[in-house]
């Protein structure tokens, strides 16, 4: 079975990108499980009702995010409602949402996992020891596929959590960065892995944003209105290729596929 992993999707821009790119990469892949990390896919930054549902039509199965997750305080109900679209596990349990699910394949259990790292980040609960608690849970659980989104900034902690728990889940794929990284790779006792999936959204771009506006932030360290950028779209994200009998994976992919694209209004169709 094919796992198709998808990098944050950016704005506007990125949504679009994604509807027309995601049902022929599910096909040309047959994937058994779409996970696309949707922590910026509202044009003004975080994740809102309308752009999860336009990931959910695009073809994913689950949501994930990130430190983006709670911009929107309006999203907060539709995190409590639905349980396909998680947040980080590791914020406080005060919080709205899980940072865990289980899918049924039919032939075999999922569960996806969502855990944010804590290197120049928010100070949430340790990632490693969240990690074991949640590898238990998919196991109790009866999951033998077993998927996390690591949503971090530091690759030594993506990469340190990665061989943490090699062997014990299908694949990890990193996010945040939105720069695919050239490490895809099985781990040594089966774990597939990536460092960061990468971005879905303008290619020429800081990120997402126009690269003026992030010059003018960081040259003259004054506020400004982030506005994403435009034009040509990446998609970029990870194909692991899992033994459904023992839960590890054979091969991972990187897949990162540019879309020509005229500017989006800003609205998610
Ligand atoms: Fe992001
Ligand atoms: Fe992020």
């Amino acid at each position: 079975m094919n796992i198709l992993c998808i990098g944050d999707v950016v704005g506007a821009n990125g949504c679009e990108a994604l509807r027309r790119v995601l049902p022929e990469l599910k096909r040309q892949y047959d994937a058994g499980l779409t996970v696309v990390n949707g922590e910026n896919s509202f044009e003004h930054n975080g994740i809102v009702r309308q752009s999860a549902a336009h990931i959910f039509a695009s073809g994913a199965d689950v949501i994930t995010t990130g430190n983006h997750v709670y911009r929107r305080p309006e999203f907060y109900q539709e995190l409590e409602r639905n349980p396909y679209i998680l947040r980080p596990a590791n914020y406080p349990d005060t919080a709205p949402g899980s940072g865990f699910c289980l899918v049924d394949l039919g032939r075999v259990q999922a569960a996806v996992l969502n855990l944010m790292g804590v290197i120049y980040m928010e100070p949430l609960r340790n990632p490693f020891d969240m990690a074991d608690h949640l590898v238990r849970q998919a196991v109790d659980a009866g999951a033998r596929i077993i998927l996390l989104d690591f949503h971090a900034e530091a690759t030594s902690e993506k990469r340190a959590l990665g061989y943490y728990l090699d062997g014990r889940i299908t694949a990890m794929f990193g996010t945040h960065t939105h720069v695919q990284t050239a490490d895809a790779c099985v781990l040594p006792k089966g774990t597939g892995y990536i460092t960061d999936a990468g971005m879905t959204g303008p290619q020429q771009s800081v990120l997402g944003i126009r690269p003026e506006i992030a010059i003018a932030k960081m040259k003259d360290l004054l506020p400004v209105r982030f506005e994403n950028a435009g034009g040509r779209s990446v998609v970029c994200g990870c194909v692991f290729t899992v033994d459904e009998q023992t839960g590890l994976t054979r091969q991972a992919q990187p897949i990162c596929q540019m879309v020509e694209m005229e500017d989006q209004k800003g609205d998610h169709k």
